[in-house]
């Protein structure tokens, strides 16, 4: 659908780029033309993305840090820049999360979670800005966030904290950093069911429900965010700076509207009901 030659003359971090929807991402932007340094923690998926995209014509690097530590970061950032040339584009995309009562988590699983997705972000977005600010050319931020950055969420407290705090990093910097021509922007996606996010309420019975919660009736697919992050990043997107783009099928509209549990019902059924309620004339 885009021109194959889109993303020509970038070259994007993606930081948690080889599983799930980073590399859904890393793959779309090595299509169209980007080259592309993947970060992650564990070696096997990254170099396995990378030889993807270049088996398929494509430019790629990757290099093994935890984006809790800025040190392994600014050097991975080295290696890969060496391969690829400077950077100038970045996806904070790697997460960590999990389902529990905020009662029951301790300090440490509360720290482990905001340290990936909000220090892990601000380090990555702090490496890459000062890069950008140095060399005068500009650069472009993209973080991946979620609905209930800002409408909190039940049962995953840490990173609703986190993403709260990458939601407001996004629009800070936006203003801040647009002086020197880095812009900041992010994807709010709803469910997308990527094995590492997934899997774990699959198997506890919940896709059934999450499906019906969707006005869409169904989950996203990652063909459709790479698209949406691929648009953002293109020449088409360049007045685009400090928005949040969620992309749930309506999803989190629905969940806070008060009588969208009507379009569940039979759309006859419901207005059958809904003639019943109407005050007769006269
Ligand atoms: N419920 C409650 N506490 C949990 C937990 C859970 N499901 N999973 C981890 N923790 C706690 C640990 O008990 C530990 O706390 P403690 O030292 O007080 O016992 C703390 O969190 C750190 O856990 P650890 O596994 O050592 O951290 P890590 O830094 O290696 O990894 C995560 C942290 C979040 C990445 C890890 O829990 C994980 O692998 N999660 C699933 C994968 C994932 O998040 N994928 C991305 C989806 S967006």
């Amino acid at each position: 659908m885009f021109q194959s030659d889109l993303l020509q003359g970038q070259n994007i971090l993606i930081t948690g780029g080889g599983t799930g929807l980073g590399r859904a991402m890393a793959e779309r932007f090595g299509g169209l033309g980007a080259g592309v340094g993947i970060l992650g923690r564990r070696p096997e998926p990254l170099e396995e993305t990378a030889g993807a995209i270049s088996g398929a014509g494509g430019r790629a690097a990757w290099a093994s840090a935890d984006v809790r530590d800025p040190a392994k970061i600014a050097a991975a950032v080295d290696q890969m820049e060496g391969e690829l040339g400077p950077f100038t584009g970045l996806v904070n995309n790697a997460a960590g999360n999990f389902l529990a009562p905020s009662e029951d988590l301790s300090p440490n699983a509360f720290d482990a979670v905001v340290q990936i997705v909000l220090y892990g972000t601000y380090h990555a977005t702090m490496d890459l800005g000062r890069r950008w600010i140095e060399r005068g050319g500009g650069g472009q931020i993209l973080s991946i966030v979620t609905t209930y950055a800002w409408m909190g969420s039940s049962f995953v407290l840490p990173s609703a904290c986190a993403k709260a705090g990458v939601l407001a990093m996004t629009r800070s910097l936006a203003v801040e950093w647009a002086t020197y021509g880095i812009r900041s922007n992010a994807i709010a996606p709803g469910p997308f069911p990527t094995e590492g996010a997934f899997s774990r309420l699959a198997a506890a019975g919940f896709e059934n429900e999450a499906k019906k919660m969707n006005p869409l009736g169904r989950f996203g697919e990652e063909s459709e965010l790479a698209d949406l992050a691929a648009f953002l990043f293109s020449p088409m997107a360049t007045y685009v700076n400090g928005e949040c783009v969620v992309i749930d099928g309506g999803e989190w509209l629905k969940v806070g509207q008060e009588f969208s549990k009507y379009t569940d019902i039979p759309r006859d059924e419901m207005k059958a009901m809904m003639r019943a309620m109407k005050p007769k004339k006269g």
